[in-house]
């Protein structure tokens, strides 16, 4: 079967990475816009702000319908059809956050220009090292007073241990910010220090010696630039598409979201640069985006819409294949099909159903729990894909409930829980308590909230004497053994039956391996 190659090779599917306050929300607006998505400017930071006021499970669910459809967001610009996936990124942070990653092809990460690398960007930099994906840096909040930029350059380097090239190059900053010079297409780039929407002034220039930026900017700043750039041109490697798309270097653009000044360079060099949907790794084999055959995969639920029900929404990552509605499916991990009638895709924020779609999109499939996290849908192949991991939990608690004739019950409900991927639940094997791991605070609250509203169990969280969980494998069965015999206090089980090494902290955990070399403790496990 032929299939609309140049669709594939059109979309760009990708996901930002950043710290809290660095720009996020303003840039997806700004992209929004850029891709004609979003007539009225402040529509997506609304839902920012909304976002940033949860703080009861009531006040998440009445934003349930807003979450969702904020999951996704698809809009076109330069002949390209972008999906940009939503990335929780304040209280609601969570191990969704996580897992999001696994299901683009690329990635911006927004810096603040004042403050540079901040923990979570950190730590979802890392996540997305684990599937090496590409990423393009922006360099957000020029118009206020920013640190150097070849300081920060240094500091993406060296603590990212990425190779930096910058694709465009500040003029000034702060007050005295005028724009920038585009290092790939020589562009001048003046910004419109009025309004904050006006799309920049762009000149297009013979170089840097052109005299027509001699005639527009003061001259010491024309004296800067030029000493800039063939500093940078001495420092960095020139920009290599093979060493991006392995995720070894980093085109980094600079400019302010705020006053969309070098968001149109960011997309365009998305665009040009960011690989379509790339091949993924499955049990058996590699599975192409041009494939005939349709397979996707599960990255997240989206729970309950209408409580009575236990309605969810999968959403799945279209590997290969032209999707249309009404379409059979194999679900791999049961051997049923599914007909998938009535599947949802999410055009700029509105919910529409989706008749056609193609690899490198995302599809809401509402089902009754059938479908989790890390779930292969076929046209009737058997084969799993990999890499949609669950993340160790980085906070645990001990889950108290006062009525011991509903354990079971419990049980269930955690189970259950844990299979929508937002926490984790661990049953020790000595004592047989449950613990509970997520890596968001909120999703706690999120969890007691549900417990009661949706299960009927009244439950407290009791703090436990262990800040890290770890899954424990090795190459021979009798090392787990030997290391299970010796440690049964801090052994548990996850929701798949997987034996968890929880240390009271990094310093144990650090024992532990010294003690057991032949053991591995995992930060993440494949749900297959
Ligand atoms: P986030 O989603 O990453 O958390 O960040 P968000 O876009 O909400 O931006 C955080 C704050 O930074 C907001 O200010 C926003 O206006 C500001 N900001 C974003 N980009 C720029 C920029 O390029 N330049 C400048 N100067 N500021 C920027 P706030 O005061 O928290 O909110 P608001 O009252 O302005 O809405």
């Amino acid at each position: 079967m032929s299939i609309e190659t140049s669709a594939i090779e059109s979309r760009r599917t990708f996901a930002i990475i950043s710290h809290p306050d660095a720009g996020k929300t303003t840039l997806t607006e700004k992209l929004l816009l850029f891709g004609g998505a979003v007539q009225q400017a402040g529509a997506v930071k609304a839902r920012g702000d909304q976002r940033r006021a949860r703080s009861d499970w009531m006040k998440v669910e009445q934003e349930r319908g807003i979450s969702v459809t904020a999951s996704v967001m698809t809009f076109e610009a330069d002949g390209c059809t972008f999906n940009l996936l939503d990335t929780p990124g304040h209280e609601d942070f969570s191990e969704d956050t996580y897992r999001t990653l696994t299901a683009v092809d690329s990635a911006i990460m927004v810096i603040d220009a004042a403050k540079g690398i901040e923990t979570r960007t950190l730590k979802l930099f890392e996540v997305c090292r684990l599937r090496d994906v590409p990423i393009v840096t922006f360099v957000n909040k020029m118009d206020r007073e920013a640190r150097d930029p070849f300081e920060l350059m240094d500091e993406i380097e060296k603590t990212l241990a990425l190779d930096v090239t910058p694709a465009t190059w500040p003029i000034g900053q702060g007050r005295d910010f005028h724009g920038c010079y585009d290092l790939i297409h020589d562009e001048l780039i003046l910004i419109d220090r009025g309004a904050g929407n006006k799309l920049p002034e762009i000149e297009k220039c013979a170089g840097l010696d052109d005299p027509k930026i001699d005639a527009r900017l003061p001259a010491a700043l024309v004296e800067k630039l030029r000493e800039d750039v063939e500093m940078i041109r001495g420092l960095c490697q020139p920009f290599d598409e093979e060493s991006y798309r392995a995720g070894h270097l980093t085109p980094v653009f600079f400019g302010s979201a705020l006053r969309s000044f070098g968001v149109r360079e960011l997309l365009q060099g998305l665009g040009e640069m960011a690989p379509s949907p790339r091949p993924a790794k499955a049990t058996t084999r590699m599975v192409a985006p041009t494939e005939g055959k349709v397979a996707g995969f599960v990255f997240k639920i989206q729970a309950n819409m209408d409580k009575n029900h236990r309605d969810r929404v999968a959403f799945v990552r279209l590997v290969s294949g032209e999707f249309k509605r009404g379409m059979k499916m194999k679900h791999v991990r049961s051997g049923r099909m599914l007909a998938i009638n009535n599947p949802v895709q999410f055009m700029a924020g509105d919910r529409e159903t989706a008749d056609l779609a193609y690899a490198g999109d995302i599809l809401g499939i509402p089902n009754h729990g059938t479908l989790r996290i890390g779930d292969t849908l076929t046209e009737g192949e058997d084969l799993a894909f990999l890499g949609v991991p669950s993340f160790a939990p980085e906070m645990l608690r001990r889950v108290k409930l006062d009525d011991p004739m509903k354990v079971k019950h419990l049980r269930r409900a955690l189970e259950q829980l844990a299979e929508e991927g937002a926490s984790q639940v661990f049953r020790r094997q000595i004592g047989g308590d449950y613990v509970v791991g997520v890596v968001g605070p909120l999703q706690f609250d999120v969890l007691k909230s549900r417990l009661l509203a949706e299960y009927g169990l009244d439950i407290e969280f009791e703090s436990v004497p262990f800040e890290l969980a770890r899954w424990v494998d090795a190459d021979d069965k009798k090392t787990i053994e030997t290391f299970a015999d010796a440690n049964k206090m801090n052994l548990a089980e996850d929701h798949d039956g997987a034996l968890v090494y929880l240390a009271r902290n990094q310093w144990y955990l650090q024992r532990a391996k010294d003690d057991y070399p032949n053991v591995r403790f995992l930060a993440t496990r494949e749900q297959i």
